[in-house]
């Protein structure tokens, strides 16, 4: 079972990605045969420098390796290193209209927004399904946000297999309906673009900064709590099994302990839970040579997929090939 998935280099990391998106990803490691790349491409649409690119891409690359990718085990690359992508793409926006694109969610969006969309943002789907259909992957776990976008991955391989021969997998979504939305300090969604992140990877300072700033109401240290309607609570929760849970919900209930406290026992758990991460990643840092070895092992790995899936699917198209 092959199961792929990307991951944005658009920013730091935070609480909500990893109890999400990173933890389950992990866990397929060891289950099955996980393909994992950066998508330095489709941050292209977000573009706003070459330093901030390029300084994103090696952090997110730094990041994943720290939290727990194994490359013996996972094909992990950078999306940019196998270019068959990109004419994959080409040959693949034969297969997808204009007035279906124009249904994605998160294009228009974006445009509610104010922001001006290139083209690539608006055929950002069309490189999404060629790097899930290049690699013939048979799950694909993504956030709820991305639902449509494999709905199209799956449309193109159905449309392009009718036209031109079966030749594309279709790809099975792997979408948490449930996942707990993880809240920001301010108790609306962690997100990078509300600014109300606890970031992983952030110094010790940074964090405990981010902690105390959580919202709380105003009840004073003698006074029982609700576990329930904290927001410290909430995030500590994911640090704990359920056991933990009720006794830390207890000791909300029986009061004679302030939020301040609370929050201080919220940072030493979030401190000693990424302290092994924050180490690996400070010794990976350090070790650019490891990285580079890393890095070209899975582009080669996943290159060598790519070269035979084009090649395959260009006889289809009846695209010239000289020898
Ligand atoms: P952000 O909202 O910070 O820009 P992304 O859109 O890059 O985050 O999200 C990457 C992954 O993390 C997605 O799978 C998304 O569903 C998940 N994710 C992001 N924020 C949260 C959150 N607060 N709670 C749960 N999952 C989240
Ligand atoms: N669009 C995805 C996101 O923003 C990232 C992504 C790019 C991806 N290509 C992919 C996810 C292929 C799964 C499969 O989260």
């Amino acid at each position: 079972m092959r199961i792929l998935t990307g991951l944005q280099p658009s920013g730091k990391l935070h609480l909500g990605n990893y109890f999400s998106a990173i933890s389950k990803i992990l866990q397929y490691q060891n289950k099955a045969d996980l393909f994992l790349f950066v998508a330095n491409l489709h941050a292209l649409t977000t573009f706003s420098s070459q330093k901030e690119l390029e300084e994103n891409t090696k952090s997110a690359i730094l990041d994943l390796l720290a939290l727990g990718v194994d490359p013996d085990k996972t094909t992990f690359w950078v999306q940019s290193d196998v270019p068959e992508v990109t004419e994959l793409t080409w040959y693949l926006s034969q297969a997808i209209t204009v007035s279906q694109l124009q249904l994605a969610h998160s294009f228009k969006d974006k445009v509610a927004k104010g922001f001006q969309p290139g083209a690539g943002l608006f055929t950002y789907p069309i490189l999404m399904a060629a790097d899930i259909l290049l690699y013939s992957a048979d799950k694909v776990p993504v956030g709820k946000d991305q639902k449509q976008h494999l709905e199209f991955a799956r449309d193109i391989a159905e449309r392009f297999n009718a036209s031109f021969g079966e030749c594309l997998k279709l790809p099975e979504p792997d979408i948490d309906e449930n996942t707990a939305t993880v809240p920001g300090v301010d108790g609306a969604k962690m997100s990078k673009s509300y600014k109300n992140t606890i970031d992983l990877f952030a110094s010790e300072k940074e964090i405990k900064k981010a902690v105390m700033s959580i919202v709380s109401d105003s009840k004073g240290i003698e006074e029982p709590k609700n576990p329930d309607e904290s927001i410290i609570f909430q995030i500590h929760s994911l640090f704990l099994n359920s056991s933990e849970q009720s006794v830390l919900k207890d000791k909300y209930k029986a009061g004679g302990i302030g939020y301040g406290d609370l929050k201080k026992s919220l940072l030493e758990c979030i401190l000693d839970h990424f302290a092994p991460f924050r180490n690996r990643r400070l010794e990976i840092e350090k070790d650019p040579a490891f990285v580079e070895e890393v890095m070209n092992k899975g582009k080669y790995k996943a290159s060598q997929i790519a070269r035979l899936k084009i090649q395959e699917i260009r006889k289809k198209l009846g695209i010239y090939q000289s020898i």
